[in-house]
């Protein structure tokens, strides 16, 4: 019995390229030294494909594979996905939500207490040998300030949970209120801005919320709030956080996310208020095992033809 054939467009963990490897012929086109000649050759016999949520799947591949039915995309995120073109041509899409909550939420957590309590300078202080001749100033702290999230979802209830355990006063902004959480929603996100110490950014990417966190919301933060971004550079005017982080009218940023990632703008190298993650939110073993196991049983579920697990809708 042939194996069904499957292509994948960017390089995947390790665990899930052998599993899909273990039951389907893969072809890797992110490898081929012939992309046009792999896909002369195996295109029409690719019925699903798998990606992550940073690489498309452009028009012309599209054309290069006249048969696809799937994209399975590790990843919650899939802003880089034209959902509705591949909708359009039948392609269902699927990505990898829920699995990451904790981990993601960890990270956000985890940065905001560095940043509050200067870890990362308080381990300076111990290992360059400053503490014998004095203790290190002390900081600010996480319990009881007041946070505001944009994008109260999956990720960012369990984000309000963890800083719920913290006694801290949160609010929300987002497309609509949500009657059923308990947290205060702002509308207006400049007025959030004004009223919070700390400003999470957790929402998808997309054509809305690029650059929402605009020069005026930063500004309305204040040289004492702190952005913390988890979610993509590109909802975030990088070039005004940069100038008000510098300048001091902005208190601090912890960022795992990047506008150009992996180049981080050089000015904040330097800054004892920022804390910089390598888009790591996800990047537990636990947690990338299992975002590839949902690619597999979403691929698995098509070529059986069950109903996918995580569809993702345009
Ligand atoms: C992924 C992420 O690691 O899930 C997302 O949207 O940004 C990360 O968890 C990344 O997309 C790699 O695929």
């Amino acid at each position: 019995m042939t194996r069904p054939e499957i292509l994948t467009l960017a390089p995947l963990a390790a665990d899930l390229t052998a599993t899909l490897e273990a039951t389907y012929a893969v072809h890797h086109l992110w490898r081929a030294p012939d992309r046009d000649a792999l896909l002369a050759a195996i295109g029409p016999t690719i019925r699903a494909a798998a990606t992550t949520g940073h690489v498309p799947c452009p028009p012309a591949l599209l054309e290069a594979l006249p048969n696809l039915g799937l994209l399975a995309s590790f990843g919650v995120g899939y802003d880089a996905i034209d959902v509705g073109a591949l909708a359009a041509r039948g392609v269902a899409v699927t990505n990898t939500p829920e699995v990451l909550n904790d981990a993601v939420a960890e990270i956000t957590i985890g940065m905001m207490i560095a940043l509050a309590r200067d870890i990362l300078q308080a381990d300076g202080h111990v290992r360059e040998g400053r503490w014998p001749s004095g203790n290190y100033p002390l900081t600010s702290q996480l319990t009881g300030s007041r946070v505001g999230i944009i994008g109260l979802g999956r990720i960012g209830r369990r984000i309000a949970e963890l800083c719920a355990g913290f006694r801290m006063e949160i609010a929300y902004h987002g497309r609509r209120e949500q009657p059923d959480q308990p947290y205060r929603y702002y509308s207006d996100l400049v007025d959030m801005a004004h009223a919070v110490d700390w400003l999470v950014v957790i929402a998808p990417s997309t054509p809305q919320t690029v650059g929402i966190v605009s020069r005026r919301v930063l500004e309305a933060l204040g040289s004492k709030g702190r952005l913390v971004n988890v979610a993509r550079g590109n909802l975030v005017d990088e070039a005004a956080l940069v100038d008000l982080l510098v300048s001091g009218r902005l208190g601090g940023a912890a960022l795992d996310v990047f506008v150009n990632e992996p180049r981080v703008p050089e000015a904040l190298f330097a800054l004892k208020n920022v804390v910089l993650q390598p888009h790591q939110g996800s990047a537990t073993k636990v947690t990338r095992r299992a975002m590839g196991d949902l690619v597999a049983k979403n691929i698995a579920a098509f070529f059986a033809g069950q109903p996918l697990l995580t569809p993702v809708t345009s």
